[in-house]
Formats: C-alpha cells, structure tokens, sequence
C-alpha cells in the first residue's frame, strides 16, 4: 500500500534522508525508531509532502505521491499526528477534529460517521469537545491530535512520537487506545514513530530502525510473552 523507494530529502544542501526503503502494505504496523535527529519526523512529512524529495520515490496504492499535493494526500485517506500537534489553539476541539474531514467536502452522513467512530474510541475527548484547543493540556492535545488524525486516516494512519511528553497514566490510557484501535481497525496501516520502541512493541508487527537519515535495521516485533 505504502512504499518508500529510495527517498531522498535534503534540507538547506544537508542531505537529511538517504535511500530510505520502507514498505507497508494494508494492515501492516510498523514502528520507525531512532534517536532525537535521526529523520523519524522528516520521513513522516516527505509522505505527508511536506518537504520536497530530491530522489527517489513515494508510492501509496502504486500511485507516485509526487504527482499528488500536500493538501490532496488526506483525501487519499491518509491521516497524521505530528509530534508537536499543531492544532489550531482558538478552535474548539470539535472544530479541530472535524476540520480535515470539512475540508475533503465529505458528504454529512459520511463525516458523521467517522466522528461518532473516533468519539466512540476517544470517548474522555466529548468531555473535551467544546474547550478550546489552546486550553488543552499537552496529553489532552495528543488525543485531540490522534482524533483529528483518525478522520482522514481510514487507510494509513501516521503518529509521529505519540507518547513523548505523556505522563505515565496518559501513556498507558494511549496505549489502550491504539490497543483498541489496531485491533478494531485492521484492515488500516500504521506507522508509528518512537525514539524508545518498548512503548510500541504491542501494536506493531515491525520495527525499522533510523540512523542518521538512512534505515539501519529491520525486524519483527519481538512478541511479548504470554500473560
Ligand atoms: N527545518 C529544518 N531545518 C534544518 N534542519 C532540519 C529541519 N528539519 C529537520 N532538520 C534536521 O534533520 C535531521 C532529522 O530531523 P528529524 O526528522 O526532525 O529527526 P527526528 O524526528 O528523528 O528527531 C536533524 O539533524 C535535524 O536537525
Ligand atoms: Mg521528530
């Protein structure tokens, strides 16, 4: 469904991504992990096209993403939670959910239903859904960033370092969501960074390691040991 050819980013003449290689097909989950610097984030804005490839290729359905617009990748059915949230702070947090979903011109019925599935997983977030965004503590604004992400990604869904900042109470209520989520939504891929992968090993079925902008190691997700 995803796959990334040998995507090259530079940024200012610094070679940021070289030759990365990942494939991720429908219902594949996989963990993108490296240090503070390693690429996690530029890797997740070259597939949203937010940063230009000077090589290689992004191709989602085999489709060349080049030929698709940043603001066209959602419609695709594409959603993303960047690591700083970046949710508009004078907006509700209804408003901000929905409005990825408005502007893709989805019929009401349609963008109903995918508000009532997201509020059905993120129910603590109804509580939440008319205080404005800039209100919102920084755990609050991760599952208002996850919600807004879920609307338009009914297909690949890409969390950039969601549990970074998460209190541990938070992180686990985190982790039970995306527990629910994978295990309700299979058929959706995800790839979900990290700079500590323990967090993820539950909901992933791969990790790929990144190192200095290349990827550096690939494996299964170790399985935990049975309870
Ligand atoms: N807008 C930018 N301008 C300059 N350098 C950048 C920019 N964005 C990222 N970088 C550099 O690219 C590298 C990878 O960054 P990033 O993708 O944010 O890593 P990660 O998300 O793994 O921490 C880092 O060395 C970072 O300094
Ligand atoms: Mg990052």
């Amino acid at each position: 469904m995803l796959s990334l050819e040998k995507v090259e980013v530079a940024i200012q003449g610094a070679r940021i991504l070289r030759g990365v290689d990942l494939e991720l097909p429908a219902g594949g989950r996989l963990a993108l992990v490296g240090r503070n610097g390693a690429g996690k984030t530029t890797t997740m804005r070259a597939i949203m096209g937010l940063v230009p490839l000077v090589g290689g290729a992004i191709r989602f359905d085999g489709r060349d993403l080049a030929r698709v617009p940043a603001h066209r990748r959602t419609a695709l059915g594409i959603g993303y939670a960047p690591e700083d949230r970046r949710l508009f702070p004078t907006f509700t947090v209804a408003e901000n959910v929905r409005l990825p979903a408005e502007l893709l011109g989805l019929p009401r019925g349609e963008l109903e239903a995918r508000l009532d599935r997201v509020f059905e997983l993120l129910p603590e977030l109804r509580e939440l859904a008319d205080r404005k965004a800039g209100a919102l503590s920084g755990g609050q604004g991760k599952m208002a960033a996850l919600a807004r992400a879920l609307v338009t990604g009914t297909r690949l869904l890409l969390l950039d370092e969601p549990f970074q900042g998460l209190a541990p109470a938070l992180a686990r209520r985190y982790g039970e969501i995306l527990a629910r989520l994978v295990e309700r939504e299979r058929a959706m891929a995800l790839l979900v960074s990290e700079s500590n992968p323990e967090l993820l090993i539950p909901f992933v079925d791969r990790v790929a390691t990144i190192e200095r902008g290349e990827i550096v190691g690939l494996a299964p997700a170790p399985r935990l040991a049975p309870p």
